[in-house]
């Protein structure tokens, strides 16, 4: 135990994590120079091609004459979960923050949880190499939130692998070892995965005792039993060892097939131990939007159902119930942790799944206290009572932070403002940086506020938030009617004061979200029986090749092919064909 030490990278969204766990990789040996591609530890596709990290990656390394066990963690906010997971398997962190950027809403956001969490923070400046670099400045503004000598914070570039070694030393010098018994053994389960093939895999960290390949092993929580067919560590490949003792970190291939005996948070013990206690594992996360996903057609509903567990596996995150839409038939409600988590959550299932999936709108979700004293949570606008039954209705709040230069506060601040929120804090990282603290509703938050705060700042001011509680607001249904007829998943929770914006502009963009068709359909938006906004779409005549003169039978041929591709991404609602990713265009109210 006194060779091994435990740590994780945060770091605020693209300030190098991905690539200084290369470098470390590369410099210890640990995956050879020829071997190296860019982000290793980014498996997934969607990773790599996207560029963030979305789950978390462990790997081990020999540094001299101690093994590392390194945990990467995502940056973006939507997948701080996965942060606070890996916390609690380390003792130690190192804080990334990039040269040419300085602290930014995550970096903090991170740096409290870590002290939270009671690790040792290693504060280290990446991208030194790059002309923009103020390594003095930024120094300055870490020791300052850390309470220490800007002199002791290390300087690298990941990119270059200048400083990579001295890291190394440091880490080993002042991470502190593990510390645990030899018995009874208790894993903590951190994260988990679903491998076709083999069932479920755990990524444990052994606190106490050890796990050798072929031991039963017993799920305290669940109360599963299962046999440890491989022990293991990551380099980040799944390597097979003889057994996993006291400290370290690595993986137990189970026999568990069904994803819902092995929880992550859950204790992993010897089976036939007696009165082994479970560890305290993790807080239940709180979804903060819900969609619903449906298959285009309804005969892949099951297997939506079946690849949502799978998912879930590997996205502990992820809350589900099955609903059924008079409009999109049946589909699952999904809470995420913000609209980055819901995209990745479809672009997965459409991918590793091979499904064709349509999103409605996101909502967050509502509390209803009734007038006859009961008290309801509602998830999406439709599922609101008779407002004759209803006394009060609250929706979420976030406390959040934004890290701005100190010329944009006063456009913060109308921001905010505008987001029916209101200012909290302001505190100087130095002259020129400033934190605004504030709390907005979160339905606010989610929807254009992050655009604005970007395109108003030239992308310089950078936004942390989390959940705070409920609070009652004066709220009103927006109802959409297409062709007269409600479309129960375009419906909205509203602020009064802005419901007749917020219908105008669906009306506007259902105009040009919905092809014509051949008879015209009114868009219409409504607070009750009454309208408060109305577009209209003009029929189109029947036959698109009508148009065409001349008996040319393979164009017209071609044409009509290209008519009947286009409808295979529709959907009918009503009487009315939609695209089926109108939903999701909804949202993306900026482009
Ligand atoms: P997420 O995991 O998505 O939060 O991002 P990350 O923190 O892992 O950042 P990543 O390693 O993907 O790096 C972000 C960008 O910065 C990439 O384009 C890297 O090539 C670049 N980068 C990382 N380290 C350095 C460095 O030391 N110098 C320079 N010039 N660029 C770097």
């Amino acid at each position: 135990m006194e060779t091994i030490r435990n740590f994780c990278i945060i770091a605020h969204i693209d300030h190098g994590k991905s690539t200084l766990a290369d470098r470390l990789l590369e410099v210890t040996g640990t995956v050879a120079h020829r071997d190296m591609k860019a982000q290793l530890l980014d498996t997934m596709e969607l990773e790599q091609e996207k560029g963030i990290t979305i789950k978390l990656q462990p790997a081990r390394m020999q540094w001299k004459s101690f093994e590392l066990n390194l945990i990467d963690t995502p940056g973006h906010v939507d997948f701080s979960y996965e942060v606070s997971r890996s916390l609690e398997a380390v003792e130690g962190a190192i804080l990334v923050v990039d040269a040419s950027q300085g602290i930014q809403a995550q970096t903090l956001a991170n740096v409290y949880m870590a002290i939270e969490a009671g690790l040792h923070i290693i504060p280290v400046i990446n991208k030194i190499d790059l002309p923009a670099a103020e390594p003095e400045r930024v120094a300055a503004e870490i020791g300052q939130l850390l309470g220490v000598d800007p002199a002791s914070v290390s300087r690298i570039s990941a990119k270059t692998g200048e400083g990579i070694e001295a890291l190394l030393d440091r880490l080993v010098a002042e991470v502190p070892p593990p510390q645990g018994s030899i018995e009874p053994t208790q894993a903590l389960v951190f994260d988990s995965l679903y491998d076709g093939y083999r069932g479920v895999i755990l990524y444990v960290r052994i606190m106490h005792g050890s796990i050798k390949s072929g031991a039963e092993i017993t799920l305290i929580q669940s109360g599963s039993d299962s046999l440890a067919i491989e022990v293991g560590h990551f380099t980040p490949a799944r390597v097979e060892d003889d057994i996993l003792t006291t400290g370290q970190i690595g993986f137990i291939t189970t026999n568990i097939k069904s994803v819902q005996f092995a929880r992550v948070g859950d204790t992993v013990t010897l089976s036939g131990t007696a009165d082994v206690k479970a560890l305290p594992g993790y807080k239940k996360v709180q979804p903060l939007i819900f969609a619903s996903l449906y298959p285009t057609s309804q005969d892949e509903f099951a297997k939506l159902k079946d690849s949502l567990e799978k998912l879930s596996l590997s996205d502990a995150s992820l809350t589900y119930t099955t609903e059924n839409s008079a409009a999109l038939g049946f589909g699952m409600r999904i809470g995420f942790l913000g609209l980055l988590h819901l995209e990745i959550i479809k672009e997965r299932l459409e991918r590793e799944f091979d499904l064709d999936l349509i999103v409605t709108s996101p909502s967050v979700s509502y509390e209803i206290s009734l007038t006859n004293g009961s008290m309801l949570t509602i998830e999406q606008a439709s599922a609101l009572p008779d407002v004759s039954t209803i006394a009060s209705i609250s929706e979420p709040w976030v406390k959040g932070e934004i890290v701005t230069p100190a010329e944009y506060i006063g456009p913060i601040l109308k921001l905010i403002i505008g987001a029916r929120g209101r200012q909290t804090k302001l505190e100087y990282l130095d002259p020129t940086r400033a934190v605004v603290g504030f709390e907005a509703p979160l339905a606010e938050i989610i929807t254009e506020f992050y655009d604005k705060l970007k395109s108003q700042t030239a992308g310089f001011a950078s936004l942390s938030y989390e959940w705070d509680e409920y609070k009652p607001g004066d709220l009103v249904r927006v109802d959409i009617l297409l062709a007269g007829e409600r479309v129960d998943s375009l419906g909205a929770i509203v602020a009064r004061s802005k419901a007749e914006d917020f219908g105008r502009d669906i009306c506007e963009r259902l105009k040009d979200l919905i092809p014509r068709q051949n008879f015209e359909i009114a868009v219409q938006a409504a607070i009750g029986a009454k309208f408060i906004a109305r577009t209209t779409i003009s029929a189109v005549r029947k036959d698109v090749t009508a148009g065409l003169y001349g008996g040319d039978y393979s164009r017209k041929k071609k044409l009509l092919q290209k008519q009947k591709k286009g409808k295979a991404r529709m959907k009918q609602v009503g009487k009315v064909s939609i695209p089926s990713d109108v939903f999701m265009q909804l949202i993306k109210k900026g482009d």
